[in-house]
Order: structure tokens, then sequence, then C-alpha cells
């Protein structure tokens, strides 16, 4: 049931896809994901060298026979020591069969990542960088709305605008990404042109994500609400959980920040401690306002099966709807 261009071309049971998540996305939520028959990517910038992106992509193979792909995030500006080129080259080596890439243009990259049989799907905060992508053959778009965790691009336009203005304007297939995070949302993703949902919010909060469990906890408490985007005076707007170092961010940003002045509160490295240690208030988390819709943690394989039962449950009262 569902299937769509995209579980063809990933060779996945169902349309549902769990974007890259820094620090998260390891070998035990992503293999986790793949077992319960969707498309997750391990994330290359939770490691710090080829050889450990190596070592997770054979720890994931260890724990599924099921296919992967492996997230490339890109800075929007090339700086010193970026791995991207390596990353590239590694994914191909492995005959990794997707990959994700986000943050600039992959241009550069195509034919590399075709050569090898990798496809490309590229994730984008905008209807003008989908078409771009496609116009430089990418094999998919990902269109994230204003509502996701991570970042939403700086024009503010919500998953319902999104999702169906790419489904209308592309030829290859869109996967719809921002606030969906049930079975409702997967039929109104397909029901509005795309032919498949990618998730972060609702799989970080899941029993296999790695981050302490002060996290999880406050999780499900929190309302829609209880996200902010910040990072927007550096071109770079991140929706992220309120905290005390998201309140710190934006006064520094108010008050005319530098990225210099302000890389010490948004550092990748401080929201590694914090997953690790539960500080609740310490590093910028990532975390998209689906987050007031999630009121359980549970093992990815039950998230997964709520989402198909309910999908199904959605089209049978719809299909009711349309007879009546
Ligand atoms: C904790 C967290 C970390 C993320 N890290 C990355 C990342 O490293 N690279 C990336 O391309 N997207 C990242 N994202 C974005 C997700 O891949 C996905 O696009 C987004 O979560 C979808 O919106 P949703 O949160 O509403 O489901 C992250 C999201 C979250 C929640």
């Amino acid at each position: 049931m569902f299937k769509t261009r995209i579980t063809e071309m990933a060779n996945v049971k169902y349309p549902v896809l769990m974007g890259g998540m820094q620090w998260l996305a390891r070998a035990e939520l992503v293999s986790a994901v793949a077992n319960a028959g969707g498309l997750a990517f391990l994330t290359a910038v939770s490691c710090c060298s080829v050889k450990e992106l190596r070592e997770e992509i054979r720890r994931t193979r260890d724990l599924t026979d099921k296919p992967f792909g492996v997230n490339i995030s890109m800075l929007p500006v090339l700086m010193p020591g970026d791995l991207t080129d390596a990353f590239m080259d590694l994914v191909c080596e492995e005959g990794i069969p997707v990959v994700e890439t986000a943050g600039r243009s992959p241009e550069k990259y195509v034919d590399l990542l075709h050569d090898a049989g990798v496809k490309l799907f590229h994730k984008v905060p905008a209807l003008r960088f989908a078409q771009k992508a496609e116009s430089i053959g990418a094999d998919a778009v990902i269109i994230v709305g204003f509502e996701c965790g991570g970042h939403p691009g700086m024009d503010d336009v919500p998953s319902l605008i999104q999702t169906p203005a790419a489904a209308e304007t592309l030829s290859i297939p869109v996967i719809a990404a921002g606030g969906y995070c049930d079975g409702k949302g997967l039929i109104a993703a397909l029901a509005l042109g795309a032919e498949g949902v990618l998730l972060g919010t609702r799989f970080m909060a899941s029993e296999e994500s790695p981050m302490h469990d002060n996290f999880k906890a406050w999780m499900i408490n929190a309302q829609a609400t209880d996200t902010m985007v910040v990072e927007r005076s550096i071109r770079n707007a991140a929706r992220i959980m309120k905290n005390e170092a998201a309140r710190t961010v934006a006064r520094m940003e108010a008050e005319g920040a530098t990225l210099e002045e302000l890389f010490p509160v948004i550092a990748g490295s401080v929201s590694r401690e914090a997953y690790l240690s539960g500080d609740l208030d310490q590093g910028t988390i990532a975390c998209g306002q689906a987050v007031g819709r999630i009121r359980e943690i549970k093992p990815v394989a039950a998230i997964m099966a709520d989402i198909m039962d309910e999908a199904k449950s959605v089209l049978a009262r719809l299909n009711n709807l349309a007879q009546s």
C-alpha cells in the first residue's frame, strides 16, 4: 500500500523517511527506521572523519539488511576543514543507495553520485531552490515548511503551501517535510501531491533516539509554541527548542552579535554535550512544531505502525465520505 516513485526508487516498503539529524541519526536509530520499512539517513556531520562515517555505515549494516541513506549537510559557504568531498567519495565507494543533501546546491556532486548509482534527494526550504535542484539533475526534492525542526529557510512559508506548490511545479517526485508526524499527515501530504513524507522531530522522540531522557521528557510535555526560530541575522534561520541557549542567541542577535560571537552558543559540539548530559538549557537543539503533537516516546517500529494504521483508517474515512 502507498507505493510511490519514492518507495520504488529507494526500494522501501513505506513512503516514510527520516531526515538527517546531527548526533541523533546514528546506526541504532537509522537501522530501526530501516527495519520498520522506512528510509532513514545516517548523518555524516555527526562524524568527525571519513573513517568514523565508514564505521557508522558498517555498524548500521550490522543492524539491518534493509536499505538506508546518508545525509550530507553542507554549510551555505565552504569552510576550512569541510569534509563534503570526502563524504561524497565514501558514499559512492560504500554503495549507499540514496544521499540526502541540504544547505547548498549539490550541483558539483551530481555526476559523481549518478556514475556510482547513488540517487540524490536534495532538501530545500523554498520552491525556487526545488526548481534549481530539478534543473541540475536531483532525483527527488524534499521541501520543508516553516514548521520544521532545523532550517526552515528565510521565507516563513508553511508546509500546506510548500508541498503542493512543489508537487505542481516539478516533474521529479516531491517529499513533504516540516510538521508531519502521523498517519493523517502522510495522507495529507499524498493528497497535496507529495510521494512521501520526511520526519525529524517525531523520530527524535523515539526510544532509539540517542539523547538523554531529560530531552524525551521535555518533548512529551512540550507545546507547539515551545520552539523558536533563531539565527535569522546570520541568514541561517533555525527552529530550535525554546531554552536558555535559544533565548541567549535571540538576545545576542538583537544586540547585533556576529557569527563569531554567536558561535560558542550555537556550535554543534555544545548540543552534543547537552544530549549527553541532559542539561536542557545548554545548546541550541533543533526541534519542530510537531513536538506539540507528540505525547509518547515509543520504539520506532511502533511509531511506524501507528503512522501506517492511522493512514489506512483516514483513507477509509475519506472513502466513506466520498461515497456518502
Ligand atoms: C534534532 C534535529 C537535528 C537535525 N539535524 C539535521 C542535520 O544535521 N542535517 C539536516 O539536513 N537536517 C537536519 N534536521 C532536519 C530534519 O532532517 C528534517 O528536515 C526536519 O526535522 C523535518 O521537519 P520536522 O522536524 O517537522 O519533522 C534536524 C532536525 C532535528 C529535529
